[in-house]
């Protein structure tokens, strides 16, 4: 074992295999939890959506400021969740969202979601745009993507209209909202509540700020194209770097692989390269449009799918699932997404097939991993694991 290193992870929950957080079936969508503030207001959610099972505390603040602001009629929400400001008295929601565990909550609210991402063009969809719009940080996903968020959110404001902006203030919300009131010509804070904030920015007539370039890095033999916003969109990560150490020696000719939860895409693309047959997902779009640029870049075929955990994989099943599961620190480690990822690989694998995992030391996969067939633990360095299990 080489640089055992002491990490701060706390386990929220003991790990429980079909129940996620508020003890349902992973896919299952519910009624999100709201607080009293929101009486009369009403989400839905399921694991994997921003906020479960409640709404994100910005989402909350910003479904109040406009009620309050009695916003009514056509309202873009370019960060819909779960719906929550659909349900605001006469507002008819045009909900757009990147994540595809979102967009099965916003489906089922009846919503018909437009899945999107920073930057794209939504004048197909609706030719005229809304004169109000709405947007909740992503504080966790960095200046890049948080630029092109806002960047976005000013192309589809026409001038005149009225944007609202929620995030959170030890996120850098301040300097966010100095940034797009430059971009806006005028904009105030007009909420807060704890550390959440609502800003409200009316357009004047102005260029749109450019949105901000795609990262390019080489890590094992593959030029990696990180867009804004995307895991290890800049440099590889020191667990997905350890995964394919320990798995240099694998042959990989001719096999079925499966990238789950692929990011920019290092893993499949590393694959594909030693010629195997590879399909990669992710749950969030812009990760997918990054993993595509990525195998473009290196002149590799595969699949590439939108798909919360391996919903989209139709029948397919794989000879090797490689995995660097996401979990989240915020109050303690949400493990649902991850767990899923792990039953996945159950229902994927093919008899004798093995899904290769990397972990952080602490997180309690090894139970879990048992129930897909015989495991080992291959490597452990630097506070990672690495963990292998063979479908019985
Ligand atoms: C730790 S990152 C690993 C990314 C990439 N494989 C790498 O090693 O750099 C985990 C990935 O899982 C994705 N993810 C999170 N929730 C998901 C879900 N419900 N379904 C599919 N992918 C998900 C994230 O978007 C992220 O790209």
């Amino acid at each position: 074992m080489t640089g055992r290193k002491k990490q701060k992870i706390r386990i929220a929950r003991p790990p429980a295999r079909e129940d996620s957080a508020d003890g349902g079936n992973y896919f299952e969508v519910r009624p999100a939890k709201l607080g009293q503030r929101l009486e009369g207001l009403s989400a839905l959610t399921k694991p994997g959506v921003r906020g479960f099972p409640g709404v994100e505390a910005a989402q909350e603040l910003l479904a109040q400021t406009m009620r309050k602001d009695r916003v009514s009629g056509e309202v873009l929400d370019l960060t819909a969740a779960g719906g929550l400001l659909g349900s605001l008295p006469g507002v008819t929601l045009r909900a757009v969202e990147g994540s595809a565990a979102a967009l099965t909550a916003l489906e089922a609210a009846g919503y018909a979601p437009l899945a999107a991402v920073p930057g794209d063009a939504l004048a197909e969809r609706w030719p005229e745009r809304a004169r109000t719009v709405a947007l909740t940080l992503a504080g966790d996903r960095g200046n890049a993507y948080i630029s092109a968020q806002i960047a976005w959110a000013h192309a589809q404001t026409p001038p005149g209209g009225t944007l609202y902006l929620a995030g959170d203030r030890d996120k850098g919300f301040d300097r966010y909202v100095r940034a797009a009131g430059a971009a806006f010509g005028t904009g105030e804070t007009v909420a807060r509540d704890g550390g959440m904030r609502v800003a409200r920015l009316v357009r004047r007539p102005g260029p749109t700020p450019p949105l901000p370039e795609a990262e390019q890095y080489g890590a094992f033999g593959v030029q990696v194209v990180g867009l804004p916003g995307v895991f290890s969109a800049g440099k590889a990560d020191k667990a997905t770097a350890l995964l394919l150490e320990t798995l240099d020696g694998l042959e990989l000719s001719g096999q079925r692989v499966l990238d789950l939860g692929c990011g920019a895409g290092l893993i499949g693309a590393w694959a594909a390269g030693r010629g195997a047959n590879v399909t990669l997902v992710d749950g969030d779009l812009q990760s997918v449009r990054s993993s595509r640029l990525t195998l473009e870049a290196n002149r590799l075929e595969g699949e590439v799918l939108h798909s919360d955990v391996d919903s989209a994989l139709g029948e397919q099943t794989f000879d090797l699932i490689l995995t660097n599961p996401p979990f989240h620190v915020g109050r303690g480690v949400v493990l649902d997404v991850a767990l899923e990822f792990l039953a996945a690989a159950s229902r994927r694998l093919k008899p004798g097939g093995t899904l290769y995992l990397v972990a952080n030391e602490p997180l309690p996969y090894e139970t879990p991993l048992r129930d897909i067939g015989p495991s080992r633990e291959l490597a452990r360095a630097g506070g990672f694991k690495v963990l292998a299990a063979t479908r019985d």
